[in-house]
């Protein structure tokens, strides 16, 4: 561990150093809020999602080259309702093969969107996504093999929010940008111009993309926003590509209502929640009598070596809310949230054992020099010994099944992911997951000991479309740190 955490430390201060200055600015800016489609109600043809090149200003006052969904940055978040199905026309534009994967929907392998639906340059993938699961909110991305986290950091990225009957019944605040907000949080950095960059090298393959700046919703922080007397929602994403994220409120504790997969039983209350990449939960913020308070962000979430010596590492306001004074949503906290009893390890008939794996003794540095942006077939990092291969199943799962999954690692943290499911977490790094992650959830911390993750497939994942798991940073995503898996 130690290794690792000190090369850590060197590569944040080299970029520290390199670019001199961190974008973060003095004044908070309005809270930019990302265009929603809404799709609930009556579908007419199909939906066009167009992944384009574009020129975005993320508040430098310089516009960087982008990819955009329908936009110039990050696509629009979709609503959708359980029971529906969505059918999409994904247009790609951005001059390189790419692919759109949705992230924690339950849905079959042939329309999952991972490496093996590419996408060419100019061609359309027009798959009918079903939404068959609870409410919950979701992503999608590009799933490129060896190009996801350059595609995912230029923007090719958006939000699926799913809601059901339960969900548009409860007592809750939904209304959209008012006191229902969706925050993508991610880290960037932005050269002395102001223009975003993404540079690799041993070291970013290493620790994965770490940026200085923090953005959201495609704007740099901090943010402001007012908002009526009540319950106020914040929907939030972590979609750095490698960062752990560390959310606190400036006042009182942190208020969680779901996790990846949707509504946890009750709220549960923490000082701080640690998200990963790829990891989503839902939090109210009390106003009905404060008149301010704010989410703050400590970029070092998960320790660190600059976390450790600074006791906290670099948090900061990320968004500030104010009152305005005006009645809003009038609900009280809820008490109750969902049904979900606890996962029953009893059920699991097959059990499987993931080692993820960073030192396959692969030249990182020269890596990062021949392939520029792409890492790919290179076989850098494994699982069990076994780079992803894109002609290689890894596993073969029976459908229906209850397994258990254990997860291990042979240095440094991993956020691991499931394509296909939500699971429960039955332990993390050898303890008992935090109360907010004790619902259903596609991502898993994985770094002392096991992590032991009980999850379920009912739908098909043939040997042409299989699904993934693999370690949501990025970087080692494409380095290898993958492996494929059918349901039959
Ligand atoms: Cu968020 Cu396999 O992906
Ligand atoms: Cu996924
Ligand atoms: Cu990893």
């Amino acid at each position: 561990m130690q290794r690792r955490t000190f090369l850590a430390a060197s590569g944040a201060s080299a970029l520290l150093a390199a670019s001199g200055i961190s974008w973060a600015q003095n004044t908070a800016r309005p809270l930019r809020v990302l265009p929603m489609t809404d799709l609930i109600g009556e579908i007419e043809g199909r939906i066009p999602l167009s992944l384009n090149q574009a020129n975005h200003d993320f508040g430098t006052g310089t516009a960087s080259a982008t990819f955009g969904i329908n936009h110039s940055y990050l696509g629009p978040v979709l609503r959708a309702k359980q029971g529906q199905t969505l059918p999409f026309d994904v247009a790609n534009k951005i001059g390189d093969t790419s692919t759109i994967h949705w992230h924690g929907l339950h849905i079959p392998g042939d329309v999952d969107g991972g490496p093996h639906q590419e996408i060419e340059d100019g061609a359309v993938w027009s798959p009918d996504v079903p939404v068959v699961q609870r409410a919950s909110m979701n992503w999608f991305h590009s799933h490129m093999h060896g190009k996801t986290a350059q595609q995912t950091y230029n923007g090719l990225a958006g939000v699926m929010l799913i809601e059901d009957d339960g969900s548009l019944d409860a007592d809750l605040p939904q209304t959209y940008g008012v006191d229902d907000f969706v925050l993508v949080l991610q880290d960037k950095t932005f050269d002395a111009d102001g223009r975003m960059s993404y540079v690799l090298s041993g070291e970013v393959f290493e620790d994965g993309y770490e940026g200085d700046t923090l953005v959201i919703n495609g704007a740099i922080a901090p943010a402001s926003q007012t908002v009526p007397s009540g319950l106020v929602r914040l929907r939030i994403l972590n979609a750095c590509n490698a960062r752990f994220l560390e959310l606190s409120m400036d006042t009182g504790p942190i208020t969680v209502i779901a996790s990846d997969g949707g509504f946890l039983p009750s709220p549960v209350e923490a000082k701080s929640i640690l998200m990963s990449p790829g990891e989503r939960y839902e939090v109210l913020v009390d106003m009905r009598t404060a008149e301010t308070n704010a989410l703050n962000v400590d970029l070092n979430g998960g320790g660190g070596f600059f976390g450790n010596l600074f006791g906290g590492g670099q948090t900061t306001t990320a968004l500030s809310f104010t009152t305005s004074g005006e009645a809003g949503f009038d609900g009280a906290m809820p008490t109750r949230l969902a049904n979900l009893a606890p996962p029953n390890p009893a059920e699991a008939t097959v059990t499987r054992s993931f080692e993820l794996q960073m030192d396959v003794s692969a030249d990182l540095a020269a890596l990062a020099l021949a392939w520029d942006n792409f890492c790919g077939d290179a076989g850098a990092m494994a699982i069990n010994g076994q780079p992803m291969k894109m002609d290689r199943i890894n596993e073969r799962v029976r459908k229906g099944d209850t397994e258990l999954w254990r997860v291990s690692v042979d240095d440094q943290l991993h956020p691991f992911h499931v394509h296909g499911c939500s699971f429960r977490i039955l332990s993390q790094n050898g303890a008992t997951p935090p109360a907010y992650a004790q619902g259903w959830k596609d991502m898993v911390h994985v770094e002392d000991g096991w992590s032991e993750i009980l999850v379920r497939f009912d739908y098909d994942a043939p040997e042409e479309t299989p699904y993934m798991y693999h370690c949501h940073i990025l970087e080692h995503e494409d380095c290898g740190m993958m492996g494929q898996f059918t349901v039959t």
